[in-house]
Formats: structure tokens, C-alpha cells, sequence
């Protein structure tokens, strides 16, 4: 007998811890979202969506579930890479590198020139030297992106630049909002790499 009260005493304290941390999350779907927003395993998105299956930013947060799902079951899993029938295209100096680093990328863009936008991200096969946010297949650009792109600004070699390095510190600068809530929860911190990442993305952009 004695032996059924652990897992029930272990399911007890689980249960109150769950009731205490959902009652210490914020209770507005926005600011909760702020808190999670750079999570990098999908137990805060899945616990986001427990609470608001049709929030603000649920599609995003089941694309995260999605994409970090893909991520923990290892390289290989999901879509991406270059399998596919991707259109021949060159690649030279840098943008070679460059293809190698966009591994991680791939989680969430596919850069197949032609291939669709995924929900985790748009295609950037063409994004080089367009306005910044008009993938017009992808619908899930957060308000601050687009905030930014009514303002005409292009990707080029600078400001891809800052915004890999830090999506947040890029888009804050832009807006004048100091911590604007926004969608790519991932940054190249390293410069070498930023620039080969670059060079891959422009070449795309030039390739037919
Ligand atoms: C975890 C998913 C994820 C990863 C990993 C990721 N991105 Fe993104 N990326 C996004 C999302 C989502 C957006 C749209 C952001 C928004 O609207 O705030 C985006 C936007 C972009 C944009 C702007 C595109 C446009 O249409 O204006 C570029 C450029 C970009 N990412 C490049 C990269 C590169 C290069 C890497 C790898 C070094 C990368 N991203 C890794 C999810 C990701």
C-alpha cells in the first residue's frame, strides 16, 4: 500500500508546482511573451500555448515547438538542407563557408530560391538587397519588423550585419522602443562567420 503514496506524493508536489508557476506567469499574453520570447526549448511555447491557444503570438510560438522539436531530435530531422531539386547556383569565396555556417539557420529558412517560406521563418533566398520583411509568403513578421520596413529600410551588407548580431538591439535602435517584441529568437555573435553568412545570402540573391 505504502508503495502508491510516492508517485502520488510526487504528483502532488509536480501539480503545485505547476499551479505555482502558472500563477506567477504574467497573465497578459503579451507580457508573457516578452518573458519566453528567446526561450530555447519548447516547454515555455508549449506552456504559452496551454494558456492562450489563440494569443497573439501562438502561431509563432507553435512554429518555435515546431522548429525546436526538429532541433532536439538532430541534425537531419525536418526539412532544409540542399535535397530537393534546389536550382544549380554557383557559390564563390565566402558564400562557400558561408553556406556551411547557414546550417544553423536552417532550423528555421529555407534559402532554396522558389521553395516556400516555412512557418518558422521566411525563405532568404531573395531577401539581399529587398526591403526588409516582404517575403510575401511569410505571415508571421512581428509588428516591430514591419514597423522598420515601412520605413524603407533594405538588407545589405551592414544592416544584415546588425541585425544578425542582434535582432533585438536592431530593431530596438529602429523603433525607438527599447525592448520591442519580435521573432527571430536566434544571433551570430561571431563576425567571420556573420559575414560569410552574408556573402551566402547575397550570392542567392544574385543567382537565377
Ligand atoms: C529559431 C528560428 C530562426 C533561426 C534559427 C534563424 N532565424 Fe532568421 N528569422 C526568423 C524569424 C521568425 C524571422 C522573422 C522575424 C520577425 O518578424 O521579427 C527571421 C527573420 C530573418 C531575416 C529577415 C528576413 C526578411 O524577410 O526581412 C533574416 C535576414 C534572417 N532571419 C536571417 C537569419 C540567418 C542568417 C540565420 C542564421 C545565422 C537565422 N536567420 C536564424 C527565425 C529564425
Amino acid at each position: 500500500m505504502a508503495g502508491f503514496s510516492i508517485p502520488t506524493i510526487a504528483g502532488a508536489v509536480i501539480l503545485a508546482l505547476f499551479i505555482r508557476t502558472a500563477a506567477a506567469a504574467p497573465d497578459d499574453d503579451a507580457a508573457l511573451w516578452a518573458e519566453i520570447q528567446n526561450a530555447t526549448d519548447p516547454a515555455p511555447y508549449e506552456n504559452y500555448l496551454a494558456r492562450f491557444p489563440n494569443g497573439a503570438n501562438a502561431p509563432m510560438a507553435r512554429a518555435r515547438v515546431d522548429a525546436l522539436m526538429t532541433r532536439q531530435a538532430g541534425p537531419g530531422g525536418g526539412e532544409g538542407g540542399e535535397a530537393g531539386g534546389a536550382p544549380a547556383c554557383p557559390l564563390e569565396g565566402d558564400a562557400v563557408a558561408g553556406e556551411r555556417e547557414a546550417k544553423e539557420c536552417r532550423l528555421c529558412h529555407a534559402f532554396e530560391i522558389g521553395r516556400p517560406s516555412r512557418s518558422t521563418g521566411p525563405n532568404l533566398s531573395r531577401v539581399f538587397g529587398a526591403r526588409i520583411a516582404s517575403v510575401d509568403d511569410f505571415t508571421l513578421y512581428s509588428a516591430a519588423m514591419l514597423e522598420v520596413s515601412r520605413q524603407g529600410l533594405v538588407w545589405d551588407g551592414d544592416t544584415l550585419d546588425s541585425y544578425l548580431k542582434s535582432p533585438g538591439e536592431f530593431l530596438a535602435k529602429r523603433t525607438g522602443t527599447p525592448e520591442p517584441l519580435h521573432n527571430m529568437f536566434y544571433r551570430l555573435t561571431d563576425v567571420t562567420r556573420r559575414g560569410q553568412v552574408i556573402a551566402y545570402i547575397q550570392s542567392l540573391a544574385r543567382c537565377r
